[in-house]
């Protein structure tokens, strides 16, 4: 995605290194972009007009890629929550590395009420069977109070395809993608 730079881990980056040295460290999922962020990315980058003047929240931002692309596309400011604090701490980074403002929150926004935005992007959270339970009744309490909802997702089996209508399609790089081929993903709208 050349309109975005975000800071990787690669083989020499030490991430073993702080796993060892953090006993609180969970998975480095804010250390690359996910398949189902990227189709989200790409989306909102090649549609300004669904971000453009919102208040957007970025539900679950890992490296904030998605929050990092509604502002780049005009939005008119744009919250990333995550429950991990690196994943805050890489948010912040890549935002300024973008040269754009995002504000980080560490929070589970899925215990709470619906906040106070236009619209929530939500890419790739839907990987776990749990969280996915607990994602969808948040989202779906969104969409009631008047949220708009957009997920991308690159089909994984957790997520609730039954309740969502395809409105864009991409192929995307992904874990476990041997030969870099990228793999389908979509961008959903929950319905
Ligand atoms: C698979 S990563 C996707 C990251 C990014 N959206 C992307 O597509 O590249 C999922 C992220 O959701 C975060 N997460 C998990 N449960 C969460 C919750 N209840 N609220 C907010 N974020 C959560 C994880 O810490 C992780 O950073």
């Amino acid at each position: 995605m050349p309109e975005i730079r975000l800071h990787r881990a690669g083989p020499r980056s030490g991430l073993m290194r702080l796993a060892d040295a953090d006993p609180d460290f969970g998975s480095p999922y804010w250390a690359r972009p996910w398949g189902g962020g990227l189709a989200l990315a790409r989306h909102v980058l090649d549609r300004p007009e669904v971000v453009t003047g919102k208040r957007v929240l970025d539900l679950g931002a890992g490296s904030g890629l998605v929050a990092i692309a509604a502002m780049l596309a005009g939005a008119s400011a744009v919250v990333a929550a995550d429950v991990d604090p690196y994943a805050i701490a890489a948010t912040r980074l890549n935002a300024a590395a973008n040269g754009v403002a995002v504000e980080a929150v560490l929070a589970d926004l899925t215990k709470g009420d619906p906040p106070d935005v236009d619209l929530m992007l939500v890419g790739d959270l839907f990987y776990d069977p749990d969280l996915a339970v607990r994602v969808l009744a948040f989202l779906e309490r969104c969409v009631a109070a008047g949220i708009a909802v957009l997920i991308g997702d690159p089909w994984r089996a957790s997520l609730p395809a039954d309740r969502l209508r395809v409105v864009a399609e991409h192929v995307v790089a992904d874990f476990g993608d041997p030969d870099g081929a990228g793999r389908p993903a979509a961008v959903f709208e929950l319905v």
